[in-house]
């Protein structure tokens, strides 16, 4: 007996010391009310496995601010142990040899079979696996406060892009701001990924903004993509400079604006704010995007670590990441849908479930594309060159026809 607890003793010793000596540093950008929500259900889930978190928070939607300070901490040969990624980005760090090698713990846990090859082929390099992806999130989405509708007399979310700029009508012609919206390059580029594919359908976005195809970027119906990016902004505030995208839901969430077009991390701020879909907001795709799903997926790529204690945390987080009720837990409250095919939706709310529903149903169908303004249509060399002009255009700096023009050049 005593020689049992002694032996039990020491084996707890000896798991809290290794436990002790364990920490992940992580760099991220989910620095809003919903994302920070979010982030915690993975740092308690990473601390009860006794493995330190050490926050690493560059603020700045869309990443590129964490980009800049990645290439700084790489730079300077001291590279966070993981770091949220973004689909070209996370090729780009492979390519240079920054990133660790995931594989054996993919093959024990069946990544390959879970993970959508969407997804894959961003996590993967040569082959390998480099990043372990937290989410899916999709762009062509669009929140709207129930009530300031109902005010404006709009009962029905509109299913066509004519019906949405009547109903931004109506919704001024109430009292609101129209469309509630962040004056930042990254956040007009979120608006434009929908647009798009309103405008031209899939197979034009992916000629266009993905496989950079000069004819389509200079089209006629590129530039009615351009028109209508200057239709939206006629029901923006004047005070939209620069503001926050979390900002901007607020206005929704607190009955200011009637819609706001962002990603669905936008749901995570509705829900943290303690709102019911359906009964206080409403999700639906941007008009004329019903069916169709542009995504971007949150990775952390895994960064070379030297010491073995370091890898082995790593590769804790990873699995982490992985694990299917993690995945569940995680993504209700980010707004997110699970990066894995096997993780049943019970626990998500309606606009959960739409959106697990239309993955499903977009990647059978062909209708999935990479989101352009999130990093998975082209690298952020091109994608920095498309913000440009899209904001340039929004700001009244150039017209649709200058647009077009710019788009071509910035593709090349
Ligand atoms: C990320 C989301 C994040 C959003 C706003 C996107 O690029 O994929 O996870 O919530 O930016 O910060």
């Amino acid at each position: 007996m005593k020689r049992y607890l002694i032996a039990s003793a020491l084996g707890a010793l000896s798991v809290t010391g290794i436990a002790q000596a364990q920490s992940v540093e992580v760099l991220h950008w989910w620095t809003s009310g919903g994302e920070a929500a979010a982030l915690g259900v993975l740092k308690k889930d990473l601390e009860k496995q006794g493995i330190t978190w050490n926050d690493m928070p560059v603020a700045g939607g869309g990443g590129e601010a964490a980009m800049t300070a990645v290439r700084a901490r790489v730079t300077a040969k001291n590279p966070p142990t993981a770091v949220q990624m973004l689909g070209f980005d996370i090729q780009d760090w492979a390519k240079q040899g920054a990133l660790g090698d995931l594989s054996a713990l993919a093959a024990k846990e069946g990544w390959d079979k879970t993970v959508p090859v969407a997804l894959q082929n961003f996590s993967k390099y040569n082959g390998k696996w480099v990043a372990a992806p937290v989410n899916v999130h999709s762009t062509n989405w669009v929140w709207a406060n129930k009530e300031v509708l109902a005010k404006a007399g709009i009962t029905t979310p509109p299913t066509n892009w004519n019906d949405f700029i009547a109903d931004l009508d109506k919704v001024q012609k109430a009292g609101f701001i129209g469309l509630a919206h962040g004056g930042q390059p990254w956040q007009e580029a979120t608006i434009f990924d929908g647009v798009v594919l309103s405008t031209g359908g899939v197979d034009f976005y992916k000629k266009a903004l993905v496989n950079k195809d000069k004819a389509a970027l200079g089209s006629d119906t590129m530039k009615m993509a351009f028109d209508r990016m200057s239709q939206l902004r006629k029901y923006v505030d004047k005070d939209f400079s620069n503001r926050d995208w979390n900002l901007a839901s607020a206005m929704v969430i607190q009955g200011k604006a009637g819609f706001q077009i962002m990603g669905d991390w936008a749901k995570g701020e509705f829900l943290n704010a303690k709102k019911v879909p359906n009964k206080d907001f409403l999700c639906f795709r941007v008009p004329g995007t019903q069916g169709m799903v542009s995504f971007n997926s949150d990775q952390f790529a895994m960064f070379n670590v030297a010491n073995p204690a370091a890898k082995d945390a790593q590769l804790k987080l990873a699995s982490a990441i992985m694990n299917p009720s993690f995945q569940s837990a995680f993504n209700v409250v980010k707004g997110s849908v699970p990066a894995r095919t096997d993780v049943p939706d019970t626990a998500f709310d309606d606009c959960g479930k739409k959106g697990i529903k239309d993955l499903a149903e977009a990647n059978a169908k062909g209708t999935l594309v990479g989101s352009m303004a999130h990093g998975h249509a082209v690298p952020a060399s091109i994608k920095n060159a498309f913000y440009d002009v899209i904001t340039q255009h929004f700001n009244g700096k150039m017209d649709s026809a200058a647009a077009v023009k710019a788009m071509v050049q910035a593709a090349e």
